[in-house]
């Protein structure tokens, strides 16, 4: 007789095995009837943990959904939305995964290391970091206010540079860094400058830092997203400039975050290996 806890595992890897397949399976012209060949042991996250900044919603959330599904230990991390990360714990758990959430503010470095050591303490390492927290506050050059730029400063290139530091140190050898752009950058609305400029920063982090950690078969790169159906973006768009951003894609729909977390999964994926201190535009074609 199996425990809840071992047939939650099972459900868990039944699905992420299903999970895993149909992309291959559709690939090869297979339809969903075929029985998986893939097992259980190479999942690509079997025996690996990752850290996700600012994943309580958003592209956080389905990025650290997605690597749970693969089989990752995953450390949720939140700003104020502690129910939201409690959530996404237990919903990752429900399924047989493995997931902590701890709040820290990536502006804070102290905040920081506490988040990897809390990573460190329950699972023993980590293999994948994805800096991907961040704000957007957006205003023309004229109307943009001190304290609104100081904490897009402070969060989106402090605060990326506070978990890269971190990932610098303490990723093990073979991982995977990610931070967070933006196709903005390419694309230069109005009233994105100072955000623009924190994006474009993280280039030049993923960049570097591939070269600074050379012989550690570590790949860091950037994801550029487009505009993805977030809070962040829902913030600052009305429907019809949402509209219109969703128009600009060959594909007429805004990405969704499960787009980017796809492209982060396969940049963790052992194939991913040789994308090494790039700039990735996952962007549905807007730009
Ligand atoms: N959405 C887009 O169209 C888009 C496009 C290009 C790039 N991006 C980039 O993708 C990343 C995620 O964006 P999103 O749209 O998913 O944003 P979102 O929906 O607003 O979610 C932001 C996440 O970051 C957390 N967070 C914010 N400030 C933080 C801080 N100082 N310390 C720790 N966590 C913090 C939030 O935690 P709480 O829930 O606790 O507040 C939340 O989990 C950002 O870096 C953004 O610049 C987004």
């Amino acid at each position: 007789m199996h425990s809840n806890k071992s047939t939650s595992r099972r459900k868990f890897l039944a699905l992420a095995t299903t999970a895993a397949a149909l992309p291959v399976a559709n690939a090869m012209g297979l339809n969903n009837s075929q029985p998986s060949q893939i097992e259980p042991g190479v999942m690509p996250g079997a025996g690996r943990v990752a850290i996700i900044t600012g994943s309580s919603r958003g592209i956080g959330a389905a990025t650290a959904r997605r690597l749970a599904l693969d089989g990752y230990a995953v450390t949720i991390n939140y700003l104020t939305n502690k129910d939201k990360a409690e959530r996404l714990v237990q919903e990752i758990k429900a399924a047989g995964g493995r997931a902590i959430y701890h709040q820290a503010d990536v502006a804070d470095p102290k905040g920081v290391k506490a988040l990897f050591d809390a990573n460190q303490e329950a699972f023993g390492g980590v293999d994948v970091v994805v800096s991907n927290a961040g704000i957007m506050n957006t205003n023309p050059f004229a109307d943009m206010g001190d304290e609104a730029f100081d904490r897009m400063i402070a969060t989106n290139i402090k605060g990326s540079f506070n978990v890269l530091r971190e990932a610098a140190r303490r990723t093990r050898n073979g991982g995977r860094i990610i931070c967070l752009s933006s196709s903005i950058i390419q694309m230069k609305p109005a009233g994105t400058g100072a955000y623009a400029a924190t994006k474009a920063a993280q280039e030049m982090y993923a960049g570097v830092l591939a070269k600074e950690l050379s012989g550690r078969r570590i790949s860091v790169n950037a994801i550029a997203p487009g505009a993805v159906d977030t809070d962040l973006l829902r913030s600052k768009g009305t429907t019809e400039q949402l509209q219109g951003a969703a128009a600009m894609t060959p594909y007429g729909r805004l990405g969704k975050p499960e787009d980017i977390a796809n492209t982060v999964a396969i940049l963790c994926s052992e194939d991913g290996e040789w994308i090494n201190g790039q700039l990735i535009y996952s962007n549905g074609g807007i730009v």
